[in-house]
Parts: C-alpha cells; structure tokens; sequence
C-alpha cells in the first residue's frame, strides 16, 4: 500500500499486501472532551493520562482555558487545574471548530455558570442543529440564543438553574451529557433524564470517578438517570483508553485485507460503544478481546482480528446508538463482505459532521460498489470487491478514513480528496498504517 499526501490535499491509496502487527490507537475522544469539561469545573488539579491530541479536543481544552481552567502537560500527561465549577467570561467568542461535542456538552455547565459567552463553529458544525440542547436547558432556566432559532453562532448567560424531568427525543449522549452537568450545576431540584435507548454513558462513568453520585436505573431497552444539585466536582486521575471508534479503521483493514492480523491495544470496550463488535461477529469475523480491565470506570482491552470471508448483515435500529460513529467503516466493510447489508434506524447520520447517509452512498458508488439510499439508513450489495475511483471526504474526518481503509482492500486504489480533516480525531492514522506494513 502506499499512502501519500500531496499540497492538493489528495491521498492515494493504492491496493497493499498483508497488514501484521501490534499497534495502540490514539485516545478515546468522547473520554477525552469529557476530561478536559471535568477537569475546567473540578476543585483541584486533574491528570489526564492518554489523552487524545488531535484538533476536535484541542477545541474543548481551548474552551477550558478561555474559562478559566490553568493547563499544564507533564510529559504524555495533561494536568488542568479546576476553577471549582466557577466559570470565568471569556473575552472573545468561543471556536468550537469542528466539535459537536464541544458545543453541546459544554453548554450544560456554562448556562449555569458562565456570566456571558458567544460559541461559534466551522461552517459544518454551523449546520448543526443546537435545539436538542438549547431546549431542554431552557426548561431549566437557561438563557440561550440560536441564529435562526437553531443553530450556532450561539449566545449563553448563566442563571441559577432548577432539575427537571427530561424524556431525550433522539438518543443523543451530547444532550443526555449536557443535561446533567447542568443538572449537578443546578441551584436546586434533581435532575431525570429518560434515554428510550442507552448511549455512551462516558459522562456518568465520570461524574462517578469526581465524586458525584448517578443513579442508573434499567428501563426497558433504555435508563433513566438522576442526578442532584449543587454539586462540586473533585479532581481525579482519567486514564484515558484507545478510542475503540479508532481501532475501528485498524481492525476492518486487518479483516478485509486477505492475509492481515493485526492486534490493537488498550482499546475502551465500554459496551454502550461495542455495538460493531457484535456485528462483526455476525459478519462472520472472530474477533478475539483479552487484557480486559477496567480503569478509572471505563473497561478496555486488546483486540486481534484475522482477514477471512464476511457476509452482509442487517442492523437493528436498537444497536445504531452503539456504533453510530462507526457506520461509515461498517459500509466498507459491507461491501467488501458477500450478500446484502441492511442498515435502518440511522437518521441521525444525517446530521453528523457531514450528512453521512449521503456520504456513504456517493463514496461507495464512486468507488464500484452498489447502493441504494434511504432517508433513515442504506443498503450495501456486498460483493466480496471494491473496484476503485476518487471520493471526496467532504471534510469528514471518518468518511476519509474510511475510504482510506477501503482503498488499502481495494482492486485498483482510491484517491481521497480533502485528506487532512483526519486531523479531526486520528492525526496519526497513516503512522499507525506503517508501522503494520505500509511501505511508502
Ligand atoms: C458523542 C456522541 C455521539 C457521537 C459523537 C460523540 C459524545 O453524538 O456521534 O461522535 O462524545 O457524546 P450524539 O450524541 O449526537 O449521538
């Protein structure tokens, strides 16, 4: 295989032998923006080990500062020290960049705390629809103003907040995170939020590990969640795991490239993340986890995989919380596997950092391999190929990644074009490439 990168922001990736070897992924993003939140509001100084350097959690530790969080690093090491849930007022507008995450998450605390603050985004996180979390702070008391009633450039004055009870309309774990840090920041009344189906519970796990009591309770297929008010977060160590949503490129090139096994390290297993795990299996890959451990409330462990024959699969609405990130990877995978694979339930792709059903769809067909669209999913005919061509990432960091990893399995190659938002969340995607065989 061979990656290059070149000043017009292409890469190509030509078809590549087998991929062997033993790698770590960088840090678990979601883990990441949440540690860097915790460690702005906590009283005292919180060391993030493993962190994920990359531009999206560069954005939330910019915020951080901005208000008022002090950041040292200490070798591999973050340290941030606490402002004890005060929040100073940032003296400019708040880029969130990229990072829905950022923006979302964030919002909880500052409409509790912050004196005033404008948030703003790059042009794809402008698109993105903010009222999922505007709307349910405002129920708390939140003052919040949209641009057009929806979106960001967005404007926040803090107000003493009161808990409420909040069914989530769309299983979002940014909504259900910003929710209950506004929640614990809340002058009174606890907080409830309903997830008709569990998301990434990262935030719980946290809110946990810096001393705040959560109480989980099963409901059906989802939880209901509560949390008091007026609390005050205590700094704590984060170990931070290999992002899983990472590993994921690094496992299904190892599984789609005949003649590949590649192990990777330390990845988080928690199993509100694990959904494409499960589909793998019933792919018919085996993928063997051992060193499973768990470390500041997140399980991790190391993954193997063995390239072998796939056949398509349908997954369930129910599993898409547990793998959404992954569904760009999954569609790859789908086409390299034989039969049809049948995704449905997954509008909310639609609304990611590009409208990635359409992503999906255009790259695949772009690249041989039959598709059809629909609003709430696609079908990939699997035909154990993927011819080739040129597919525009759309400055979606995994839309890139995945084509990258589809070229690699691919009959001719794939030139990626608009290459370098992988900086997003996996700036070393093609070191770890070389380092299981990649030969420039
Ligand atoms: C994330 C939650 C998911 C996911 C995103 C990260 C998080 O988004 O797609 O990449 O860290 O909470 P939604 O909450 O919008 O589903």
């Amino acid at each position: 295989m061979t990656l290059t990168t070149t000043p017009n922001d292409v890469l190509y990736v030509r078809p590549c032998g087998p991929l062997q070897g033993t790698v770590t992924v960088p840090g678990d993003k979601s883990i990441t923006h949440r540690a860097i939140l915790f460690g702005l509001l906590a009283e005292g100084e919180t060391r993030i080990c493993g962190w994920l350097d990359a531009a999206d959690c560069r954005s939330s530790l910019r915020l951080a500062q901005a208000l008022g969080a002090q950041v040292r690093h200490d070798g591999e090491d973050l340290l941030i020290t606490g402002t004890g849930g005060r929040l100073q007022e940032p003296g400019d507008v708040l880029d969130c960049g990229n990072s829905g995450t950022t923006m979302r998450v964030f919002l909880g605390p500052l409409a509790a705390r912050v004196p005033f603050a404008c948030l703003t985004g790059d042009a794809s996180l402008r698109r993105r629809p903010m009222q999922r979390v505007a709307d349910p702070l405002a129920q708390m008391g939140a003052h919040i103003h949209l641009r057009a009633g929806k979106y960001a450039p967005l404007s926040v004055t803090g107000q003493p907040l009161q808990g409420i009870e909040y069914r989530l309309p769309v299983a979002s774990a940014q909504v259900k995170s910003a929710i209950l840090m506004a929640g614990v920041l809340a002058e009174s009344g606890e907080t409830t939020v309903v997830e008709p189906e569990a998301t990434r519970d990262h935030t719980e796990n946290m809110l946990e590990a810096f001393a705040v009591p959560v109480t989980r309770e099963r409901a059906g297929d989802g939880l209901i969640l509560r949390v008091p008010p007026q609390q005050t977060l205590r700094a704590a160590t984060v170990h931070v795991p290999g992002d899983l949503s990472s590993a994921a490129f690094v496992l299904a090139a190892g599984l789609m490239v005949p003649g590949s096994k590649v192990q990777v390290l330390r990845v988080g297993l928690n199993e509100t993340r694990t959904g494409m795990l499960r589909v793998l299996e019933r792919m018919g890959a085996h993928v063997q986890a051992e060193n499973v451990n768990r470390l500041s409330g997140e399980w991790m462990g190391d993954l193997t995989v063995t390239a072998g024959m796939l056949r398509g699969t349908e997954i369930e609405p129910s599993e898409v919380p547990s793998l959404i990130d992954e569904l760009p990877i999954l569609a790859v995978l789908a086409a390299c596997a034989e039969g049809p694979t049948v995704v449905r339930g997954a509008k909310e792709l639609r609304v990611k950092e590009t409208d990635r059903i359409a992503a999906i769809t255009a790259g695949l067909r772009a690249v041989g391999v039959q598709v059809d669209e629909a609003e709430d999913g696609f079908t990939v005919y699997g035909r154990g190929v993927i011819p080739g061509g040129e597919v525009d990432s759309q400055d979606d960091h995994r839309i890139a990644m995945s084509f990258a990893v589809a070229g690699m399995a691919s009959q001719r190659g794939i030139a990626i074009h608009r290459w370098s938002c992988v900086g997003i969340s996996y700036p070393t995607f093609t070191e770890t490439f070389t380092q299981l065989g990649w030969q420039a």
